[in-house]
């Protein structure tokens, strides 16, 4: 099948080469000339574990190309996939700008029936938009060519992404006309072949069905970032206490750890567009109010530890960091925790050295050139001269270090570890001083 991928940044990227993969000719189209240019040379724009190869491989079997051309991006897919992004604006709700300078060029460029299909996250009644968006175009220009528009967001995981658009928990389709879920359902059949996974819905549903899921994860984080917050308070470990609840097949272990924060380009804007798309349709859902705030204040919380123990002034001093991603196996900076913290280590005075597997690069273009962060070639190497060590993300390196060896490294012998990473009586017993989240 011929498709067409209209942004090519995480969703677009993935969903563009696997469905290349299965054999489609597909076309990624991007207004982002560096981006196109790093992938037409050969290279790949963003860390996700798989998906270097996976381009590669599509690219010299010529089924994957990139282009900044728009009206050849309209003219090659009779699928054409919206993934663009769709940042919050100030109010909150979903900035549809991308969406819909997609959906115009696509009604300014089309010659014949085509699929129109939103993956990027949008609100409900988007899908209206991008149908009148297209009309206007073809009125515009006294065209009458027919087309449908399907809401089919997508639910992969950055770190896992390859693995996930191959092998799909559920592929939520939103589509109200035979011709074109006909078309979507043969898209669909080759990553669906051991049993159905498809669920077709209205596209008002779909639309939600994306915000929904990830409210619901959200959710569960803060709940648990609160519940470890008064497990401290009252000399209850959180992790005897995640383990006893997520026994519970209705509640499951999974999403259920307590940390220092949700971050990426998905939870923090996905929670804030669906509290707004609640307000304007006159409610409150004041539980996702509380799980936004709740997250606001964790993402102190390690600052606030350090603060606590070290003193309000932190001039001289240099904190390590382990981790800047927002989560491991990517190097996506968006709304990371680690931002936070950084930000206020600075606003004190102290300086940073940093570790990263992936995200350094991406963390200094975010960070800006700055003269009191350093950049460490590995984890032991950032905790050299460092007055205590802070644990953002739990990359798998992170997790049985040489705690002797820290302790040597250290200035003071100082763990905040964001992620509870480590047994804490094994850590103490090694001359640490081991400040988790949540636990006694
Ligand atoms: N990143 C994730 O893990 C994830 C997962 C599920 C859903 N989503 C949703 O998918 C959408 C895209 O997210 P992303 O992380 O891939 O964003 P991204 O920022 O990585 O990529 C978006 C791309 O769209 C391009 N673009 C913008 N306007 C364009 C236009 N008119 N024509 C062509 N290209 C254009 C940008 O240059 C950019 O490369 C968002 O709505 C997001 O909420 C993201």
């Amino acid at each position: 099948m011929k498709i067409t991928v209209i942004g090519t940044g995480y969703v677009g990227l993935v969903s563009g080469t696997c469905l290349a993969e299965v054999g489609n000719d597909v076309l990624c189209v991007d207004v982002d000339e560096k981006k196109i240019r790093v992938l037409n040379e050969g290279g790949i724009p963003i860390y996700e574990p798989g998906l270097e190869s996976m381009v590669e491989r599509n690219r010299d079997a010529g089924r994957l190309r990139f282009s900044t051309d728009a009206a050849e991006g309209v003219r090659h897919g009779v699928i054409q996939f919206i993934a663009v992004g769709t940042p919050p604006d100030e109010d909150g709700s979903a900035d549809l700008q991308y969406v819909l300078a997609a959906a115009r060029n696509i009604g300014r460029h089309m010659e014949d029936y085509r699929v129109i299909v939103d993956k990027s996250t949008v609100p409900v009644g988007t899908a209206d938009k991008v149908r009148a968006a297209v009309a206007e175009e073809l009125a515009a220009r006294g065209a009458g060519v027919e087309y449908s528009v399907v809401s089919n967001p997508e639910f992969l995981k950055e770190g896992a992404a390859v693995e996930d658009f191959m092998k799909p928990d559920r592929i939520v389709v939103g589509a109200e006309d035979a011709r074109a879920i006909q078309l979507m359902r043969q898209l669909y059949a080759p990553f669906q072949r051991n049993h159905e996974r498809l669920f077709l819905m209205d596209v008002r549903s779909a639309e939600l069905t994306k915000y929904a899921a990830n409210a619901m994860l959200a959710t569960r984080i803060s709940f648990m970032n609160e519940l470890a917050l008064l497990a401290e308070k009252l000399g209850a470990d959180i992790e005897h206490v995640r383990q006893g609840m997520g026994s519970d097949p209705r509640i499951g272990y999974h999403f259920l750890y307590a940390g220092c924060g949700y971050g990426g380009s998905c939870f923090p804007k996905d929670v804030k567009a669906l509290i707004r798309t609640a307000q304007d349709s006159g409610s409150a859902f004041s539980v996702l109010k509380s799980v936004e705030e709740a997250n606001d204040r964790q993402k102190q919380v390690l600052g606030q530890k350090i603060v606590a123990r070290l003193g309000e002034n932190l001039k001289g001093m240099r904190i390590a960091l382990w981790g800047l991603a927002f989560k491991p196996n990517t190097d996506d900076m968006r709304e990371a925790p680690s931002r936070v913290l950084v930000e206020d280590l600075l606003a004190r005075g102290a300086t940073v050295s940093a570790y990263d597997p992936v995200a350094m690069d991406e963390a200094q273009r975010v960070l800006g050139p700055d003269p009191h962060i350093a950049y460490a070639a590995n984890p032991m190497s950032a905790l050299v001269g460092a007055d205590a060590l802070a644990i953002v993300t739990e990359w798998k390196e992170f997790r049985s270090p040489d705690f002797e060896e820290m302790r040597r490294r250290l200035n003071k012998p100082l763990v905040f570890d964001g992620r509870n990473l480590f047994d804490p009586a094994v850590v103490r017993e090694a001359g640490l001083e081991y400040f988790p989240i949540g636990r006694r």
